[in-house]
C-alpha cells in the first residue's frame, strides 16, 4: 500500500535520510526503530509531504504522492506528532474537531464521532471542555490519537506516540492500542527508539542508523538473522525478553509434546507469544496450560515442556 523508493533528504551537508527503501502492506504495522537523530522523523514527514525529499519517490496505492496536492494527500493520512502536538489554547473537543472542520462536517456529525472516539479510548466526556495541560500525559496521548483517527483515514503515521509516558502508563496504552478495532484496519508507520515497544507493536521493523536502514524484517528476522553486529548489539541488552515477545507459540508448535492430561488448565491461542504463555503459569495455580491452534487442535503442556521447546527452537535457528 505504501512504497518508499530510494528516498534521501539532505539538510546542507547532513544526510538525514540516505537512500532508503521499504514497503508497507495494507493493515500492517511497520516500525521505524533507531536512536535519536538517525532520520526517523524526517522519513515519516516525507510520507505526508511535511518535508520534500532531496531525491527518490513515494507511492501510496500506486500513486506517486509528488503528483498530489499536499492537502488532499494529508486527508487520507492521520498524523500523531512527537509530544502529542495538541494546541494548548484549544479544548479537547476543539483539538479533535480541527480536521472535521476543514472537511466541513456539520456540528452533530463532529459531536457524534468525537463521543464515539472518547468512549473507545476510555476517556470520560467530562474532559471535552478541558485544556490539554489539565490532563495527564497518557490522556493527552489518547487525545492526540483521537485527533488523528477522527476522519478514519486509512493510513496512520505516529511519531514516538508513547515516548513521553512512564513505563506503567505505556504498558497499559500498548494493551489498548493492540485491542482497538479501529487501528487493526489501518496501515500504520510508527516511529520509536524503544526496542521493547517495537517488538510489542510491530509486524515488521526497519532498524535505522545514520540515515540508512540496517535491516528490515519481522522481529524474529532481527533476532535470528541479523546481517551484521550492529543489529546484534542493538538487541543485546534485552535479548531474552525480546525473544519471548517475538516467538509465537505457533512457531514452536511442532516442538511441543502433548501431555494428554484432562484438567482445567487455562486455554490460550497458539497465535499469542511465548511471553503470554509464560504469564499464564504466573497467574494461575495450574501446572499446565492448554494451547489451541486453529480452534481445533489442542496441546496441554507444562512449564518445562514450554522452555524445552523454546531452547530447541533457538538451537535450530542458530544452525540455519
Ligand atoms: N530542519 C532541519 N535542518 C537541519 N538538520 C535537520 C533538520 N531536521 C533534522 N535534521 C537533522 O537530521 C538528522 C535526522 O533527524 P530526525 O529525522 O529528526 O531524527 P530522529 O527522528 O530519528 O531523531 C539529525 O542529525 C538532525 O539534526
Ligand atoms: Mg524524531
Amino acid at each position: 500500500m505504501i512504497k518508499v523508493k530510494d528516498i534521501s533528504k539532505h539538510f546542507g551537508k547532513v544526510k538525514a535520510v540516505d537512500t532508503i527503501s521499504f514497503e508497507v502492506q495494507e493493515q500492517e504495522n511497520l516500525i521505524l526503530l533507531g536512536t535519536s537523530g538517525c532520520g526517523k522523523t524526517t522519513t515519516l514527514k516525507m510520507i505526508n509531504r511535511l518535508i520534500e525529499p532531496t531525491s527518490g519517490s513515494i507511492f501510496i496505492n500506486g500513486k506517486n504522492i509528488a503528483d498530489e496536492q499536499p492537502e488532499t494527500l494529508r486527508r487520507g493520512i492521520g498524523y500523531v506528532l512527537q509530544n502529542n502536538g495538541l494546541f494548548p489554547h484549544y479544548t479537547v473537543a476543539e483539538n479533535i474537531a480541527v480536521v472535521p472542520q476543514l472537511l466541513k462536517w456539520d456540528k452533530k456529525k463532529i459531536a457524534d464521532r468525537t463521543a464515539e472516539l472518547m468512549e473507545k479510548l476510555h476517556l470520560s466526556s467530562d474532559y471535552l471542555h478541558a485544556y490539554p495541560n489539565e490532563l495527564s500525559g497518557g490522556q493527552q496521548q489518547r487525545i492526540g490519537l483521537a485527533r488523528a483517527l477522527v476522519s478514519d483515514p486509512p493510513v496512520l503515521l505516529m511519531d514516538e506516540p508513547f515516548g513521553a509516558l512512564d513505563n506503567v502508563t505505556r504498558a497499559s496504552i500498548h494493551k489498548e492500542f493492540k485491542a482497538l478495532d479501529e487501528l487493526k484496519r489501518k496501515t500504520i508507520i510508527m516511529v520509536t527508539h524503544d526496542v521493547q515497544e517495537a517488538f510489542e507493536l510491530g509486524d515488521r521493523i526497519c532498524l535505522m542508523d545514520k540515515g540508512k536502514i540496517i535491516q528490515s524484517g519481522t522481529p524474529t528476522d532481527l533476532l535470528f538473522s541479523p546481517p551484521n553486529n550492529f543489529v546484534k548489539d542493538f538487541l543485546k541488552d534485552q535479548r531474552l525478553q525480546l525473544e519471548f515477545k517475538a516467538i509465537r507459540l505457533l512457531d514452536i508448535w511442532d516442538l511441543l509434546p502433548d501431555l494428554h492430561k484432562t484438567d482445567q488448565s487455562p486455554t490460550i491461542s497458539a497465535n499469542t507469544n511465548l511471553w503470554t504463555g509464560l504469564e499464564q503459569f504466573k497467574f494461575t495455580d495450574s501446572e499446565t496450560i492448554s494451547i489451541s491452534k486453529d480452534q481445533n487442535e489442542i496441546k496441554i503442556i507444562g512449564f518445562e515442556q514450554l522452555m524445552s521447546a523454546f531452547n530447541q527452537y533457538k538451537n535450530k535457528q542458530g544452525h540455519e
